[in-house]
């Protein structure tokens, strides 16, 4: 099987960022993703997007290079590149959590954002297996 490439970035997103902007992100991400073989999660929270793309490496470098020139986020940071032998999740072109409303905005959550934002090479060592614990409500992603 071939390896499948994981990125995890962080990015503020655009001030003036409403749900329906997010609302077409998700959409127009789910039909490309699906024709790219990209699967991931995308959670955002408090003026952040926090992103997992997995899938072929160039597949998902495509896809942050279209990222990086979307001025509905800005001041993208990557945070992890790293070659990995199964996806997180394998059954989402995209899964969405919001981190603002869920009433599950726990302290995983908390937690994981301040791996992000942090920045700590000791930290982010810490942020693949918080993403993996959010597949635990991979079902009720939407
Ligand atoms: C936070 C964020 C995450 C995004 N995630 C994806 C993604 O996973 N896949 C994708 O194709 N586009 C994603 N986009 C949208 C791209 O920036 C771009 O608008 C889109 O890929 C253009 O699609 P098109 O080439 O089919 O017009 C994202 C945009 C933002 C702001």
């Amino acid at each position: 099987m071939n390896p499948i490439f994981h990125l995890v970035y962080i990015s503020e997103a655009a001030e003036d960022i409403s749900y329906t902007d997010i609302h077409d992100i998700l959409e127009v991400s789910r039909r490309n993703n699906s024709q790219e073989a990209i699967t991931g999660l995308l959670i955002f929270r408090d003026g952040h997007f926090l992103q997992l793309l997995e899938g072929d490496e160039k597949s998902v470098r495509k896809v942050l290079g279209k990222i990086l020139l979307d001025d509905r986020n800005y001041s993208l940071r990557v945070l992890i590149e790293a070659q990995g032998d199964q996806r997180l999740f394998p059954n989402w072109t995209m899964a969405f959590y919001d981190g603002d409303v869920s009433p599950n905005s726990t302290e995983d959550l908390i937690n994981l954002f301040d791996a992000c934002l942090d920045g700590g090479a000791s930290r982010r060592s810490l942020i693949m297996p918080m993403l993996r614990q959010f597949r635990a409500s991979a079902p009720e992603l939407k």
